[in-house]
């Protein structure tokens, strides 16, 4: 019994240490540390049940399971097509050069991932060498997505990229993103935008622009009732 304790005790570290970083989280707009914990608790219960996935060969390919990571009740979640090779590392999304620039991005519009935002992906294991998700991939994953967003309730998808916009909407693959974008689309439910992904801005100027003024719109949506 002590034991369990102490192992209950230790995975809720890891975890809060895994969406909130080393420093202690306080809950925001003085909601009590229980509620935060206990809502935390049903997200941090699920990626318990699905970490040591193998319904794909990802499985045995992977370093870490890339979860989510983020505010659990965030109003915006950001949806990314898979971890790649600093994801796999560290078992968090969009920590390499893009998730960098993903976090000011985010911070232009005043937020961040420790408050009122949740960052993950389509797939939660990293494909070789980073190659599109397959989808029987998909197929076996995106039931998990679908899972976390039941329970965080967002008011906004952002899919980041052609790979995860097509993927979540079911579109052909070759229509460019800039036809996806400037559109509220659907997500079983939640609306759903879809802009250029970070890596694309890292590759050169010309989407940064459009970019900004997609998150410009994302922040006047999430500002709306
Ligand atoms: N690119 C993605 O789509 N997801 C990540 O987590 C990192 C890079």
């Amino acid at each position: 019994m002590a034991e369990n304790a102490t192992d209950q005790t230790a995975a809720f570290l890891r975890q809060s240490a895994e969406l909130f970083g080393d420093e202690f989280y306080s809950a925001p707009h003085g909601e009590s540390e229980i509620m935060t914990e206990v809502s935390t608790g049903s997200l941090a219960e699920f990626e318990q049940q699905i970490k040591a996935c193998q319904k794909c060969a990802l499985g045995d390919t992977r370093t870490n399971f890339v979860f989510g990571v983020g505010d659990p009740q965030a109003d915006l979640v950001c949806v990314g097509e898979a971890p790649g090779a600093d994801e796999d590392a560290q078992g968090v999304p969009f920590v390499g050069r893009a998730g960098k620039l993903l976090d000011k991005i985010l911070a232009a519009i005043d937020l961040n991932r420790e408050h009122n935002v949740y960052i993950c992906n389509v797939l939660k294991c990293r494909p070789p060498n980073n190659r599109d998700p397959l989808p029987d991939e998909v197929e076996f994953c995106e039931p998990y997505l679908l899972r976390q967003l039941e329970l965080i309730k967002p008011k906004l998808i952002v899919a980041l990229g052609k790979v995860a916009a097509k993927t979540l909407l079911r579109l052909e693959s070759n229509i460019p993103l800039k036809d996806m974008r400037n559109k509220l689309h659907d997500y079983h439910g939640t609306p759903l935008v879809a802009t250029y992904h970070p890596a694309a801005l890292l590759r050169g100027d010309r989407f940064k622009r459009p970019t900004w003024e997609d998150f410009k719109w994302i922040r006047s949506l999430l500002k709306a009732e």
